[in-house]
């Protein structure tokens, strides 16, 4: 049901409302003692977007500039170790780097998961949420090379191929479970049609849960455009003999430390998502769907790239431009540059519908 007209005020909470108070300039004269009182803001602004007072309490992900950085030194850096375990899959490996830092190397038994991986953070970049993917580079295995030359004999026994295309991914610390919020666990778990999360249904929600939602909100939208099943899609699909599912860890979603959500293993992502459309998006179509409030910014680049109609040509020049090895992997068919396209234009019409809804309550 939607409450139209009503609005929703999330109370800031006190340290935060003192903290505020006390800024100069800030708080109306006279009112001295009114320190500490709560003072509101609107999780959502025009309808549609999350305002900017909530988006500024995301907490921040990956500095692009430090990402750059990083990746620059992964690539000029020797792998020093290769240890199985602490990297998921028995395919995959925990690198040591010599400049110290860490990285998960993934390996694909199929090229395709490697050029999603290295596509879907491309596209991250391009719809300006990267920072929420841990920086990752794709790396040649060559066991006389300068790189690799170390580790050798764990090579020997990783059955990768020589000459393979590798992704290697920033490790990061202390990562934690992450189970999906209420509007997708509690309605999907009962059966009923996903409904959809609007600003006008945000009342009683703390700020720690519209915190998280912000960043679902994106994860759905680029979930959607890389048609990557395995997250939210392949735990609504367990629904069928796992009620429980959706109050179950998320597969390749963690929380970093400060709060902030991390979207790991993108392989799923243009490839081999697209491969498999037809069998998963009667699972992508209603999550899109599920979600009527976006971040302002995010739903700009979709509108943008929904008018120039250069999605992929986009896409390729940031992979150009900042992947050395893409040249290595190839970039997506002609079909999956259209399919690309189409799902910016079917997000996009999606946005338009969700502001038409809120300015006709
Ligand atoms: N960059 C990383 N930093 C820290 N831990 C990671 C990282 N990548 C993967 N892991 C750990 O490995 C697990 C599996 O990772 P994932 O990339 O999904 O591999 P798989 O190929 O097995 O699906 C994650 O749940 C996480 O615990
Ligand atoms: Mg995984």
């Amino acid at each position: 049901s939607l409450r139209g007209g009503r609005c929703y005020r999330y109370q800031w909470p006190r340290l935060l409302s003192a903290l505020c108070a006390a800024a100069p300039g800030r708080s109306p004269p006279g009112q001295g003692e009114s320190r500490g009182a709560q003072k509101t803001f609107r999780p959502a602004q025009r309808g549609i977007f999350w305002s900017r007072a909530l988006e500024q309490q995301v907490p921040p992900g990956f500095d692009s500039q430090q990402a750059a950085s990083w990746l620059e030194t992964a690539r000029a850096a020797r792998v020093a170790s290769l240890e199985r375990g602490g990297c998921g899959r028995s395919s995959n490996r925990l690198a040591r780097l010599s400049d110290g830092s860490r990285a998960c190397v993934r390996y694909g038994i199929n090229p395709e998961q490697i050029q999603g991986e290295a596509l879907s953070y491309r596209l991250a970049q391009l719809l300006g949420i990267q920072q929420r993917l841990p920086p990752m580079t794709l790396a040649l295995v060559e066991a006389r090379g300068r790189q690799w030359g170390q580790v050798r004999d764990e090579l020997r026994g990783s059955h990768w191929a020589e000459g393979a295309v590798v992704s290697l991914t920033q490790w990061v610390d202390n990562l934690t479970d992450v189970v999906a919020p209420a509007p997708w666990r509690s309605e999907a778990g009962s059966g009923r049609r996903l409904q959809p999360l609007a600003a006008g249904e945000l009342g009683g929600l703390t700020q720690s849960q519209l915190v998280e939602l912000v960043q679902w909100t994106d994860l759905i939208l680029f979930d959607y455009l890389t048609a990557n099943f395995d997250r939210l899609v392949s735990n609504l699909f367990s629904l069928q003999w796992d009620p429980r599912v959706m109050h179950r860890a998320t597969s390749n979603l963690h929380r970093a430390p400060n709060g902030g959500l991390v979207f790991i293993d993108n392989e799923a992502g243009l490839v081999h998502g697209y491969r498999l459309l037809s069998m998963w998006d009667k699972y992508n179509e209603p999550l899109l769907r599920s979600v009527c409030i976006f971040r302002e910014a995010t739903a700009q680049r979709v509108r943008d790239l929904h008018r120039l109609q250069n999605a992929a040509s986009e896409l390729l020049r940031l992979y150009r431009t900042h992947e050395p090895l893409s040249g290595r992997l190839g970039f997506l068919s002609e079909q999956q540059a259209q399919l690309l396209q189409g799902r910016i234009d079917f997000v996009h019409k999606h946005i338009l519908h969700c502001k038409a809804m809120a300015t006709s309550l």
